[in-house]
Parts: C-alpha cells; structure tokens; sequence
C-alpha cells in the first residue's frame, strides 16, 4: 500500500515536490492537494494526476484517508499548518524555514517535538555535488579542515533590459518578505555547511539591499567559525550585475592534505584522485528534491531518525537569526509581508 500523501500548498516548488514524489512509484503517492488559490490547486491535480482538490487544509485533513503529510506554504503559516497535521497524529514533511523566527520555531519544536515525526524539507544538502563532498571529508581525503569558502552571486535582482527582475518574476513573494536572502536562499548553505563541517558560530554578518523592489536584503556576507576554529565564509549577492539569472554555487574548502573545490557544477579534490565528477545543474536541482523526500519516506519506513529532524533544524536556524541579529539589518518600512 502506498503512504497517502495530502499536499499543502501548491505554489511554485511544488512542481519539483510533485516530480520528486513520482518518482517514488508504489511507494507513496500524493492523493489530495490544498490550497486557497484552488485553481493552482486544480492545475496541479490535473498535472499529476491527484484525485482530491481542497482550498483549505483543514478539510483535507479532516476528510481523511491521509498516511502523511507535505507542506509546501508560505513560511508565514508553517507553524499553524504543522500544529494543524500534527493534531492528527500525522507524520509531517515541512518546507523550510520551519518558521520566520528561531522564536516561533523554537516554541513549535517545544510543542510537537517527538508527537509525531516531522522533517524539515532542507533539500540543498542532498545535492549530489553535496553529498560526495560530505563522504570525502568523512574519508579524510582533505584531512582536517582548516578554511572554506562559499559563494554564490545571480543577477535576480538586478532589472533586465525590460526593467524586470528575474528572480522576483520567478518567486513574487520575494518582494515582500522582510528577511529575505539569507532566511530564504542562504538557509540551505547554512545547512549544507553545517552537514560538511559540523557545527558553526556566526562571527559576523553584513547584510545589504541592492534591488529597490524589494523589503529585505539580496545580499550577504557572512563569517563563521567551526568547532575546531575553521574559518569559513559565506558571500552572496542576487545583485550583481553581469552574473547569470541563476544560481550557481561556488565552494572551496582547504584541508591540511588536500583542497575540495566545487566550480560551475565540478566537484573535484586537489592531489592523486578522481577526476573531476560533473553534474548537470537541472538533474542535481530535481535529485534535492527527490533526495529530500525520499529521506523522508525512508525513515518513516525504518523507523530512522530524520537527518533534518526539528532539533536539528534549530541549529540552522539559529545561524540564520544570528545573521540578522549580528548585521542589525533593517528591512525597507511599509514594504513588508
Ligand atoms: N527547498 C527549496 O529549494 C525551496 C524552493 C522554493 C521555495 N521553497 C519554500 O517553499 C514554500 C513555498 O514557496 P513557493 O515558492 O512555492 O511560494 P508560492 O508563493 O509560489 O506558493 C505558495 C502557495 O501557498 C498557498 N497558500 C497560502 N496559504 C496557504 C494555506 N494556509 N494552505 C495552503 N496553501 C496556502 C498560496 O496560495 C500559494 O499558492 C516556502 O516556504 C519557500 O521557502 C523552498
């Protein structure tokens, strides 16, 4: 029997939740949609092929028949929809950030924490440049670490030749949300350097807004520190002018044996080893997904902890408020979501 799967929200990511979810065959199947918007609802179902349409959660959840749940709504409503699943008794995968503030999450993981099983959907880190790299420090093959830097600069945010910004036609409610690059985008390099390197402080931030458009920041820069006392810097702009519409990141870390570098899609190791591996950008994109979900499936099976269960996902988001915390970064007034 397959695991029923209610979907919440059927926005934008969805199309990649719902290609990684068929991919799943027998396993699961997502067999009811929600969302207030029912006509993106109604294309979704007729897309994928999902018997029920709601536009609320609430009567999806309380028509029945659901084995788990997947949420895929703005972050400003995660909390109310987990809490809602979760008086259910529901196993729940939910998009990050888990909510707007390590407050709100905190006080969330405090209430639901170990009631049922719940992962938070950070699927950057199954990236499979990400995961070779991840098995390579593991095998030492850099030995200890002793710097890394990640980068990562588009042009979303900067008007193209018709006065359009690219990523806010991509995902409008980028315009809106006051804390926007590094609780929206840099989120998933937080947590992605937290699986590489362990656990990490931020030393320093300063966050800056390029695009008039929009209430929060397109850009950061970022100091951390590693348990060991590995520098590690994080810089990200979706402001630059010249760089590609999208994103493409770039990341070196320094060993005391070998150097790890990831360039334009090629992960490779300084010293007498593979060749560099290429990826193609759109199958890795669509493999984070399918990654993230099947982890999901996975340990609801076996009964194995969630890599991106809620105590762990506090860690990153506490990298994510010391961001805001240490740069004191205002976002534009009378703008904001
Ligand atoms: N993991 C990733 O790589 C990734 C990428 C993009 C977005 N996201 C996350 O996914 C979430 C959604 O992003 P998006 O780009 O699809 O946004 P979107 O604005 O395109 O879609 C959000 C959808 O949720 C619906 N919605 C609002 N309130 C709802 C409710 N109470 N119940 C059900 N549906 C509701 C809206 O009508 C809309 O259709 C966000 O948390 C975002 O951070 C993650």
């Amino acid at each position: 029997m397959p695991l029923k799967v209610g979907l919440i929200g059927a926005g934008w990511v969805t199309q990649h939740h719902l290609k990684a979810w068929a991919t799943l065959g027998d396993t699961a199947r997502v067999v009811a949609i929600a969302d207030p918007a029912t006509e993106r609802a109604a294309e979704r179902a007729a897309a994928f092929g999902i018997p029920a349409v709601f536009a609320r959660a609430e009567d999806m959840l309380a028509a029945g028949g659901l084995d788990a749940v997947d949420i895929a709504a703005p972050r400003a409503v995660h909390a109310k929809l987990v809490r809602l699943a979760a008086g259910y008794g529901l196993p729940i995968l939910c998009q990050k950030p888990l909510a707007p503030t390590l407050a709100e999450a905190q006080a969330l993981v405090a209430e639901i924490d170990g009631r049922v099983p719940l992962m938070v959907h950070e699927n950057w880190r199954f990236r499979a440049y990400y995961r070779q790299a991840a098995d390579w420090l593991r095998a030492g093959r850099i030995g200890r670490v002793k710097a890394a830097h990640l980068s990562l600069a588009t042009s979303g945010t900067v008007p193209d030749g018709e006065g359009r910004f690219m990523a806010l036609e991509r995902q409008p409610f980028m315009r809106t949300e006051a804390r926007m690059l590094v609780a929206e985008v840099l989120i998933h390099h937080l947590d992605t350097l937290r699986m590489l390197l362990g656990p990490l402080t931020v030393k320093a931030a300063a966050l800056s807004r390029t695009c008039r458009e929009m209430a929060g920041e397109d850009g950061a820069v970022i100091h951390l520190q590693s348990a060991d006392g590995a520098g590690v810097s994080v810089f990200a702009t979706f402001a630059a002018y010249g760089a590609p519409a999208q994103q493409s990141d770039r990341l070196m870390i320094a060993g005391d044996a070998g150097t790890l570098r990831l360039e334009d899609g090629h992960l490779s190791l300084s010293g007498p080893v593979p060749e560099p591996i290429a990826y193609d950008a759109e199958t890795t994109y669509a493999g984070s997904y399918t990654g993230a979900i099947g982890h999901f499936v996975r340990c609801l099976e076996t009964g194995a902890p969630f890599e991106t269960g809620p105590q762990d996902n506090l860690e990153t988001l506490r990298l994510v408020e010391d961001c805001y915390r240490l740069s004191g970064f205002e976002p534009r007034q009378g703008h904001t979501a």
